[in-house]
């Protein structure tokens, strides 16, 4: 049995995230979509219908609310509201207007991403975040979708991890996604022009909707210096996190994501250890990661910046080992918040199983979904945590 210690704050976020490219489906005009329909693509399955949620988004929310979450993190998709430069499409801003709605009817609190990880492929096709005209491009996208949170939603993340963005690029033009991008450098070019289009478009959404509290998702690493490596550490974590949360002071919050570590030698990057157990996704088991995160986010930031915990789950298909994991992580993240940091909220990776990126083989999803009916079941551990959520209060 679970000692549930910790009590939350009132107003306090509890819920599960998702992303449009992994749960929607037949998101043709995306980037993503062409990815991986390339002829040479290194993908090794496509997303197709992913778990349709475009259509049983309602469901979605249904099944989140009934099992005791007050909040559900969701993207827009910019390929889908802006299918062509500077046309906006009116059924697809139309569409996620009730699904805001529909969130707020079923009691769950929206946190509405901008931009994860898809764009539209004309916008690729220019150049993605290099073209000089990125960062406008994004804003005249931000000004549309401003209209539709009206009243509906208060949190918003511009985009999501802009530090995986940026070691992707580089990735690419390399002529793949290899497992590992611990060992890549990050493109410059696009962090500088992330960062722009990130602080262009907070401030376009705050004077369209004063209300709105603006922030971005980062991939926390949980870099660890191994003794005598901390020079080494800082400087390896500058350019692939620390600079993205640098980028966030004065912002209304801090979207921290976190899963595993990433131990750091004089040399760089160590592997993981053989005797580590790991998850489907390769990743070290590594619970501890959240509460870690979020210090070493507070500590970036200053301390001035609330934390939103947008993402932090494992891709297992022991369910038991989802709860093991879970309970370990939030008590770390209660010990973080009663050591005063100051954390708005805890938002699940992943409310659904869903395209992971590649491969719908890692699966993160407190409810699983089939493949060919997409019926939904939860899971044991989407009861467990929505108990927890409805009890107000975290282990540890
Ligand atoms: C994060 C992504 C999310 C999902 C999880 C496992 O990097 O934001 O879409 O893939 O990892």
């Amino acid at each position: 049995m679970t000692n549930h210690q910790f009590t939350l704050p009132d107003g306090f976020l509890f819920g599960a995230s998702t992303s449009a490219h992994q749960t929607e489906g037949n998101n043709v005009n995306a980037d993503w979509w062409a990815f991986e329909h390339r002829s040479e693509t290194v993908v090794h399955e496509t997303s197709g219908d992913a778990a349709d949620s475009y259509h049983r988004w309602r469901e979605d929310m249904d099944l989140l609310a009934d099992l005791g979450f007050n909040a559900y993190r969701f993207s827009v998709e910019w390929a889908r509201i802006e299918p062509a430069p500077g046309q906006v499409s009116q059924s697809a801003l139309a569409h996620y207007r009730r699904m805001l709605q529909g969130a707020h009817d079923r009691g769950l609190e929206p946190v509405v991403t901008l931009h994860h990880f898809t764009s539209p492929r004309w916008f690729a096709e220019r150049g993605g975040w290099t073209a000089p005209d990125a960062a406008e491009a994004f804003t005249r996208y931000t000004e549309a979708v401003a209209p539709v949170l009206d009243g509906l939603a208060t949190h918003v993340a511009t985009i999501n991890e802009p530090n995986m963005l940026a070691l992707i690029h580089t990735a690419l033009r390399q002529g793949g996604v290899p497992a590992d991008l611990h060992h890549l450098e990050p493109d410059e070019q696009i962090t500088t022009a992330m960062i722009e289009a990130h602080h262009a478009a907070k401030a376009t959404l705050h004077s369209a909707q004063p209300g709105l509290r603006v922030g971005w998702t980062v991939a926390n690493q949980v870099f660890q210096a191994e003794p005598g490596a901390e020079d080494a550490c800082r400087a390896h974590a500058w350019p692939r996190e620390d600079c993205f949360l640098e980028a966030a002071r004065g912002d209304d919050w801090i979207g921290v994501q976190a899963y595993t570590r990433t131990r750091v030698g004089p040399d760089g990057p160590l592997p993981i250890p053989d005797a580590a157990e790991r998850t489907l996704t390769g990743w070290e088991y590594y619970p501890e990661a959240l509460g870690e995160a979020v210090r070493h986010t507070a500590e970036v930031t200053g301390g001035q910046v609330p934390v939103l915990v947008t993402e932090n789950g494992i891709a297992t298909s022991d369910d038991q080992r989802r709860v093991d994991y879970t309970t370990a992580a939030l008590t770390g993240l209660a010990q973080a918040m009663r050591d005063g940091i100051d954390v708005r909220g805890y938002l699940h990776w992943s409310a659904l199983d869903n395209y992971e990126w590649g491969s719908y083989a890692p699966t993160f999803g407190l409810i699983a979904v089939d493949r060919d009916t997409f019926a939904r079941t939860p899971k044991p551990s989407a009861h467990w945590l929505g108990s927890l959520a409805r009890s107000g209060r975290l282990p540890g």
